[in-house]
């Protein structure tokens, strides 16, 4: 079902001492529904909120997600957007839902494909792959839509590359691979949805858009309550508070509390989330059975590469169609687009490389991981106690012998932190503004894993924001270094990918890199480095991919001359 394919319109009218909203949506999927959401009425506890949330009706896509109204072109490029990320259509779910008809990796399996020459490859040929898959009955499947990832490696020498794969949509994927070491190359193959899985993915989204919800602490004298909040609210007669950023028109609400009004609110905090799973669909989240789990080969798995050709030209990215952007030699990120990472092995040559600079770092936790690793690295650089809290920050380091300040905020919300208070919530658009910029600042954002629950909308209207930052900045100060961090993979378990499917940061990364396209910044693909390392995907890569993302930014900081 289409999301996009919505009309939304808020009619809001004040009634002396009542506010009533009124929604108006009309939801164009397959077929086109008019209807109107009735207001509710809702019972409300001050301290244990858990909005009751009305059962979802099964055919109709509930948008009560409304946004500020786009602009034209804004809106044309959103629709652009979300057509260049249209994900397959998936199986529509048999009621009882029954494993046997959904893809199995047991059953399916993949082959090496013979290629130009016959069986034999050398370094800067492509090796292609056909992966085939089948049900629990190991009956062949026909459809596509399935969540495939493909790398390359060879352990023992640290090398390894991301594979680019293709959906067929008749149940079979081919993946190709850039081949960039000599020796041995194993192929690997990870199911990590069945398509019925992105089908009960996708409802959630459009059903429950709010299912990860939030609060805030209102206190005045010795008053106190806690509402709910969120990008948007069910309606019910309980007035609201609107926070809707007026610079970038981002918006967010909390219902009001009860004796004291908007103003009073001090903290914003995680609220939970509603696990709204029939039972029998918690089958399609299986570790072990149908999440991320390795489809085998059904011949060799591995094959031997030979030195390259004479004469034949280095592989680059751009002349090769949506080939990776990098990989991995003796542990160390080599990337393919230009850019020559160098090794910052010893604190003298990241101090060397950030004297005089001022970094600034944006983002969610993936990107804190940044400021905690310079600051490990760093021995000169010592953390000033800004009193914050541990998760959020902002924090701030110094070296003042050699003239580096390295700080880091996190971005405004949606933001799944604990204990946030109220006047940190700030949004990166409006942060940038108030940089001057230059060549001796260094801006880094890292924004995604707090979208996923959302509709893409949220996603991509928060990105046109920052991205309009990102240029007034290049305006008034062009010397200044934009670096952009990438989603990446990440350990799932049935909880995490409820909330944070890979599935969903996939379609926000494409987004992500699209909106960013063409802009003098430059990217740390986060994404095929924990792809294509050995280590286990996990939200908060290990160090050695933090240290190879340390790399490309201090590569990108410090280009080597010459180079
Ligand atoms: C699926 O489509 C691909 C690409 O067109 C084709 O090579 C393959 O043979 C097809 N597989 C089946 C089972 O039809
Ligand atoms: C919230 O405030 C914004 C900015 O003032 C406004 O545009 C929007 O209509 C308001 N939304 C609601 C539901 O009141
Ligand atoms: C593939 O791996 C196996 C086991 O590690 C090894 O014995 C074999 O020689 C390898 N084959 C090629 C073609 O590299
Ligand atoms: C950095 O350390 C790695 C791993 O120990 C080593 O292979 C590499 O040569 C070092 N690079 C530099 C520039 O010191």
């Amino acid at each position: 079902m289409k999301v996009r394919a919505c009309i939304r319109k808020v009619v809001s009218m004040r009634l002396t001492k009542y506010r009533i909203i009124v929604i108006f949506f009309i939801v164009l999927s397959q077929a086109v529904f008019g209807f109107i959401f009735v207001l509710r009425k809702m019972d409300f506890l001050e301290h244990k909120v858990k909005p009751t949330i009305p059962a979802p009706d099964r055919d109709i896509n509930q948008v009560f997600c409304t946004f500020q109204s786009l602009s034209k072109e804004k809106s044309l490029e959103e629709r652009l957007l979300l057509d260049s990320i249209a994900w397959p259509e998936t199986p529509v779910l048999l009621d009882p839902l029954s494993l046997e008809q959904t893809s199995d990796p047991a059953h399916s399996k993949f082959i090496i494909l013979p290629g130009r020459g016959g069986g034999r490859w050398h370094v800067g040929d492509q090796l292609e792959i056909m992966i085939k898959m089948y049900d629990f009955q190991g009956r062949p499947k026909k459809s596509g839509g399935d969540v495939v990832l493909t790398q390359l490696h060879n352990l023992k020498l640290g090398a390894g590359v991301a594979g680019q794969v293709v959906d067929h949509l008749n149940g079979s994927y081919s993946a190709v691979f850039s081949l960039l070491w000599e020796g041995s190359a194993q192929v690997e193959v990870t199911l990590v949805h069945p398509s019925e899985a992105v089908t009960v993915l996708r409802r959630l989204t459009s059903e429950q858009p709010d299912r990860v919800y939030f609060q805030s602490l209102f206190r005045s004298g010795s008053l106190s309550e806690t509402t709910t909040c969120n990008v948007c609210l069910r309606p019910t007669q309980q007035p609201l508070c609107n926070y809707t950023d007026l610079r970038t028109g981002e918006p967010w609400f909390c219902y009001k509390p009860k004796n004291l009004n908007c103003d009073a609110r001090i903290s914003h905090s995680m609220g939970g989330f509603n696990q709204n799973l029939k039972a029998e669909e918690e089958k399609l989240f299986q570790s072990g059975v149908n999440m991320k789990v390795s489809i085998q080969a059904s011949g060799p798995a591995n094959v031997t590469v030979l030195p390259k050709k004479k004469g034949k030209p280095e592989v680059k990215s751009s002349s090769v169609k949506s080939g990776p952007s990098g990989y991995y030699y003796q542990g160390a990120w080599r990337a393919l687009g230009g850019t020559m990472v160098n090794q910052f092995n010893t604190s003298s040559a990241i101090n060397q490389c950030l004297k005089g600079k001022k970094v600034h770092l944006y983002g969610d936790s993936t990107i804190r991981q940044w400021f905690e690793h310079l600051n490990a690295a760093l021995p000169d650089l010592k953390e000033f106690n800004l009193h914050s809290p541990k998760q959020v920050g902002p924090f701030m380091a110094l070296d003042y012998a050699n003239n580096i300040l390295v700080t880091y905020r996190c971005h405004g919300p949606p933001l799944r932190f604990g204990n946030v208070p109220a006047t940190e919530l700030r949004y990166i658009a409006n942060e940038l503004d108030g940089l001057t910029g230059g060549s001796n600042t260094v801006v880094v954002i890292g924004i995604w894993s707090h979208f996923s629950t959302f509709p893409m909308e949220l996603y991509i209207q928060r990105l046109q924001s920052i991205r309009r930052a990102v240029v007034r900045l290049l305006v008034r100060a062009p010397g200044t270094l934009v670096v952009i961090r990438t989603a990446n993979l990440k350990a799932l378990t049935l909880y995490e990918t409820l909330t944070n499917s890979d599935w969903y940061s996939l379609q926000r990364d494409k987004v992500l890199r699209a909106v960013f396209k063409g802009l003098n910044v430059h990217l740390v693909d986060a994404w095929e480095m924990s792809l294509a390392h050995h280590l286990p995907h996990s939200l908060h890569p290990q160090p050695p991919i933090i240290k190879n993302m340390i790399d490309v930014l201090l590569s990108y900081i410090c280009p080597q001359k010459g180079g």
